[in-house]
């Protein structure tokens, strides 16, 4: 039976470990000739080292796949030349790009160092705008092609000692959605992913350092959730985030509620009396409203 990817050419930025290296096998398998990039340097993003992302390229070689390596880093835009320079170079095109390096430096917001939020924000946000540019022309110009760019539930929803980490994540989240819109017209599709794994970036987190790993959390389990969102299968689903971990896969939107509107000039102690309509409803105020619909109707 023929791959879901027979045929395509992928790049998978950071794959040399974790979550990008379970995609460039399983994107292998299904037939894709890889570029396998990962710079190799420690999870805090110091050092490099070319053999991470060569061990994958040698794995994937030794199933009988295609695959080359690339050691550039993704936050200059020379790294994502050089990225699709190994593409072209290696196989003549590129299809597929999938951005999904990345590096942790956690702390609290009172305690975040500017060379922390810096290096931070620039391999997640700028490391995404530096490979998905030199890859969006050549798409452009050569009949399109499918993105996926990787944020996360820490900026979507928020999450202790994240600040650095959630904005670029958040700002990848913005990327997504207008690159969706303007990749229309050239036939580029753009998705966001909030992955959720059990990687060397996750391992030791809070209530999970120590503990066997839910099999399902592992990057394998992941990667066809991926494969699903860089494959002719999503071909309308431009523009939308998917969230996918053990908890299998699911789409994250971002809503308005019914508001507060009434069309005349108003006051914000109106604004408050009508919260009811602004906010989301919480936890609380559904109970009260539950209350309220049990009360007997009363006639008359
Ligand atoms: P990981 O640490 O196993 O893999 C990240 C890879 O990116 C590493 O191999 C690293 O060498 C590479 N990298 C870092 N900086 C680079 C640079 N400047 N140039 C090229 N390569 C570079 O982490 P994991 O968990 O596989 O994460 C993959 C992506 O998924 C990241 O963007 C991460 O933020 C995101 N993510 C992961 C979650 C998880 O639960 N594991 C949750 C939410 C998001």
């Amino acid at each position: 039976m023929a791959g879901l990817l027979e045929g395509k050419v992928a790049i998978i930025t950071g794959a040399g470990n974790g979550l990008g290296e379970a995609y460039a096998k399983l994107f292998a398998q299904e037939g894709a000739a890889v570029v396998v990039n990962d710079l190799g340097g420690a999870r805090d993003g110091t050092g490099a080292d070319v053999s991470a992302a060569q061990k994958v390229v040698d794995a994937i070689k030794a199933a009988g796949g295609r695959a080359v390596a690339n050691g550039d880093d993704v936050s200059t835009i020379e790294g994502g030349e050089n990225i699709l320079k190994s593409a072209l170079d290696a196989f003549g095109k590129v299809d597929i790009l999938v951005c999904n390096a990345g590096i942790l430096r956690d702390k609290t917001f009172a305690n975040t160092s500017e060379a922390d939020w810096d290096a931070v924000i620039k391999v997640h946000l700028k490391g995404t705008y530096c490979c998905a540019l030199p890859v969006w022309k050549w798409m452009k110009d050569n009949g399109g092609g499918s993105m996926v760019l990787t944020s996360s539930t820490s900026g979507l929803y928020g999450n202790f000692g994240q600040t650095n980490y959630g904005a670029a994540k958040a700002g990848i989240y913005g990327m997504v959605r207008v690159m969706a819109i303007e990749g229309r017209k050239y036939n580029i599709r753009v998705m966001g992913l909030a992955p959720g794994a059990y990687t060397r970036m996750t391992s030791d987190l809070p209530g999970r350092k120590g503990q066997e790993p839910d099999p399902l959390s592992l990057p394998e389990n992941i990667a066809p959730g991926v494969l699903f969102m860089v494959s002719d299968l999503a071909a309308d689903h431009s523009g939308k985030i998917l969230g996918v971990s053990s908890r299998g896969v699911r789409e994250i939107k971002m809503l308005e509620t019914e508001g507060f509107a009434p069309g005349r000039p108003y006051t914000a102690e109106e604004v408050a009396k009508n919260a009811a309509k602004v906010f989301f409803p919480t936890p609380e105020s559904r109970r009260v409203a539950e209350v309220r619909m049990a009360e007997p109707t009363r006639v008359g």
